[in-house]
């Protein structure tokens, strides 16, 4: 099998390089999936895919599911595709890619299993910020004290697209659907294997049953501790690099760029097929 891997930081992210040719073949499918779940992180370095590779790579990894297609952008290029942009002549709701400068899991208010994995193409970079960071939720699960595993473990979190876009946005000026939109997801994610994880990040609104002071303190520090350095990994993006992650075990965030800049990124999700605990 033509792939090579290298790691980036002991505890996420790993460099696969493999032949465009051998992408699409069950045997890379299947390393892929094992070093995803591994790793956390996958970088591609300029593999340069089109959108219809994108979309057969995606189908390898398991079920596709496009929860994005009902926001400017969704759809705009390729069906099942999601274009990334400040551009206005496609993103005429900025907001929600405004949101993305700050820690989120892709899918999180959506009524649905959450996403296992987020593709994500660079089809045009900017010249300056756009970079992708990735913070490990798995090792900073692992890494917290025994005591606050415990103290977390049967907690309950309730995401909302208003608190996705708290910081750029006021719950007035969404469009009443998805400002409606919410759902609640266990704080700790437990995987089949038994690996554990936390769904946090911005969308995170309440904890069930905390006084909100409490609940929003609580989810603060979770995420704090989760964005250290040792658990994160900031990704310089060139022009057809290809990454995939864990959406349950990586929160992400942009670095701001410009409205101008002509950023563009195509994103293709992956369905999840473990149901909350
Ligand atoms: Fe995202």
């Amino acid at each position: 099998m033509k792939i090579a891997v290298e790691n980036i930081k002991p505890t996420i992210g790993s460099i696969v390089r493999v032949d465009r040719s051998a992408l699409l073949t069950d045997e890379v499918a299947q390393r892929c999936l094992e070093l995803l779940d591994d790793r956390g992180v996958l970088v591609f370095p300029r593999i340069g895919l089109s959108d219809k590779e994108q979309l057969a790579f995606t189908d390898k990894l398991g079920a596709r599911v496009n929860f994005t297609n009902r926001v400017p952008g969704g759809d705009s290029a390729t069906q099942g595709v999601y274009t990334i942009t400040l551009d206005p002549k496609i993103n005429t709701e900025p907001e929600y890619v405004l949101g993305t400068y700050f820690w989120h899991m892709d899918g999180m208010t959506s009524p649905i299993p959450p996403p296992k994995a987020s593709v994500l193409s660079a089809r045009k970079v900017a010249a300056k910020g756009g970079q992708t960071e990735f913070a490990s939720t798995f090792a900073a699960y692992q890494a917290l004290p025994e005591e606050d595993k415990a103290d977390i473990a049967k907690l309950r979190v309730m995401h909302t697209v208003v608190a996705a876009v708290r910081e750029v946005a006021t719950p007035e000026s969404l469009d009443p659907q998805r400002r409606a939109m919410k759902h609640e997801r266990p704080l700790v994610w437990t995987r089949k294997s038994g690996r554990k994880s936390m769904l946090i990040g911005y969308t995170a609104d309440e904890v069930v049953g905390m006084s909100h002071a409490e609940g929003r303190a609580l989810l603060a520090r979770l995420l704090e501790w989760t964005a250290q350095q040792e658990f994160t990994y900031r990704h310089q993006w060139s022009e057809g690099d290809l990454v995939v992650w864990d959406n349950c075990g990586a929160l992400h965030r942009v670095i701001p760029y410009a409205t101008d800049s002509g950023r563009t990124m195509h994103r293709t999700s992956v369905a999840g097929v473990e149901a909350a605990t």
